[in-house]
């Protein structure tokens, strides 16, 4: 440690050896350990959260006793999202040369808020941004941006298209979305200023899509009460039960009533990337703008969204203000992208290099099949999960997430979602695989979302023999209770 010089605050190259070296050696024994480790740590944890509480201590502690604490006690006490087993809520990977890529951005520091400071690397974040472009088959207009996630995507894109189509008139817009969509664009609406009275949510048909007719039917409406109808919102694999609106019958819509069109493809939008997967999400490439979430389906850690918006035009405007005096010059041309100009972030991280040096290291093809993969795991999954006494498929896998619930002769539905809560909790109790469920309309459905690089054959095997056996212990019991009425 620094010692008498109170103010010096660099580390020797030792020092940096040393503890760089102890920091990447516990990484590394807990990436390892991940396959054995519990899919659900236990999170009960009031009294060690009140215990953590402390002021700022004055005089420095010894990094190893830090690690020992954050590995050995903190860390396993949380969902183990980056393990095999989690196929709960949408997952999160964590490709390791995202973890190098931070390192080198955090360590090197370099200013990629504006193009000039770094040109560069700033043409690296803007090369990945393009990478996406490509995948997504938007054209060479789009311009992007890499935001903390899928919320900040979507409030950057109704932001851009109130301000493409409102102007200053903010008031009489009204923007739509399915019941199913994700609670982020609700909450990007107000942040954009339109709020909850201006925010249509369109009823979804059996299997959980927006239906046409009641979108068409709540435009008009909203046009005959004078408002101004300026936006749909749909959904490339809700996250209840992965359901992928009819992209291309909205597409249509919005072009003859003259509206934008945002998809949210935060879970799902990555299978685009997969040739073969994308009669799944048709339509996907005709959207105005597209949210995805490198921190799901490109299976980055957490921290990684990105927005693509068609007419690249209409996002810079977005964020327009006058010139800060004290910055370089705003380049006349647009030749060079320039973070700063497309979002409303100055100084930031540099999340292009995550997204960059994992594509670098690993090549498109590979990461390509990981997602390929893990649509077929869910296929197989649903199919033979499908087949297990008791249970009804409510949401076959449209992407790579399917919802089921459990029933037996002569249950009602509040006897239906007590079992399959408790299936679920019983799954994930054996330690192999994390479950969790969502409610939709009165009905609680079990969900299984693969999006994990790390899950692979052998613990969809785990999750279908584990489900089986729960369901068949709850409804030996289930049935008998009922029968008995
Ligand atoms: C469909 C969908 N949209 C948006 C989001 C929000 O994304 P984030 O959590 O990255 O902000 C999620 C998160 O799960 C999602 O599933």
């Amino acid at each position: 440690m620094p010692s008498s010089d109170l103010a010096n605050l660099e580390f020797t190259r030792d020092e940096m050896r040393e503890l760089s070296t102890a920091t990447v050696a516990r990484v590394i024994d807990h990436i390892v350990s991940l396959p054995a480790q519990p899919s659900c740590g236990d999170v009960r944890a009031e009294d060690l959260c009140r215990s953590l509480r402390e002021p700022a201590p004055d005089a420095p502690a010894e990094m190893s006793g830090l690690l020992d604490r954050l590995f050995d006690e903190w860390i396993p006490r949380s969902f183990n999202a980056p393990g095999p087993g989690y196929l709960a809520f949408i997952p999160g990977g964590g490709l390791f040369p995202a973890a190098l890529a931070d390192f080198i951005s955090d360590t090197t520091n370099r200013y990629t808020g504006v193009w000039q400071a770094a040109p560069a690397l700033v043409q690296l974040e803007a090369n990945a941004l393009d990478w996406l472009r490509d995948w997504m088959e938007f054209p060479p207009t789009t311009r992007g941006l890499f935001t903390t996630g899928g919320s900040m995507a979507n409030f950057n894109a109704i932001l851009c298209a109130r301000e493409r189509c409102l102007g200053r008139d903010v008031r009489p817009g009204v923007m739509y979305t399915s019941t199913q969509a994700h609670h982020s664009i609700a909450k990007s609406a107000k942040l954009a200023g339109v709020f909850s009275d201006r925010v249509r949510n369109v009823s979804v048909d059996r299997e959980f899509r927006m239906r046409l007719d009641e979108l068409a039917a709540a435009v008009d409406a909203d046009r005959r009460a004078g408002l101004k109808p300026f936006l749909v919102v749909s959904s490339a694999g809700t996250t209840n039960t992965g359901a992928v609106d009819p992209l291309n019958e909205i597409a249509d819509f919005c072009a003859r009533e003259r509206l934008w069109h945002h998809v949210d493809g935060a879970y799902g939008a990555f299978f685009h990337a997969v040739p073969r997967l994308r009669p799944l999400l048709a339509g996907l490439p005709r959207a105005d703008s597209l949210t995805l979430d490198p921190h799901k389906g490109l299976f980055l850690p957490y921290g990684t969204g990105a927005l693509l918006v068609r007419d690249g035009a209409a996002l810079r405007a977005a964020h327009d203000v006058p010139h800060a005096g004290y910055l370089p010059d705003v380049p006349a041309d647009d030749a060079f992208y320039d973070p700063s100009l497309h979002g409303p972030d100055l100084s930031r991280g540099f999340p292009g290099l995550r997204v960059w040096l994992s594509v670098k290291l690993f090549g498109a093809a590979k990461l390509r099949a990981a997602i390929a993969e893990k649509r077929d795991l869910a296929v197989d999954a649903a199919a033979r999960i499908a087949r297990v006494p008791g249970i009804v498929m409510d949401a076959p896998p449209q992407l790579s997430l399917f919802a089921f619930h459990l029933t037996w002769p002569g249950a009602t539905l509040d006897d239906e979602n007590a079992a399959t809560r408790t299936l679920l909790d019983r799954v994930t109790a054996r330690g192999r695989v994390m479950l969790t469920g969502c409610t939709v309309d009165g009905r609680f459905l079990g969900r299984v979302c693969i999006v994990s690089f790390r899950t692979r054959q052998d613990r969809m095997d785990n999750c279908v023999d584990d489900v089986a056996a729960e369901a068949a212990e709850i409804l030996a019991v289930s049935s008998a209770g009922t029968s008995g009425r």
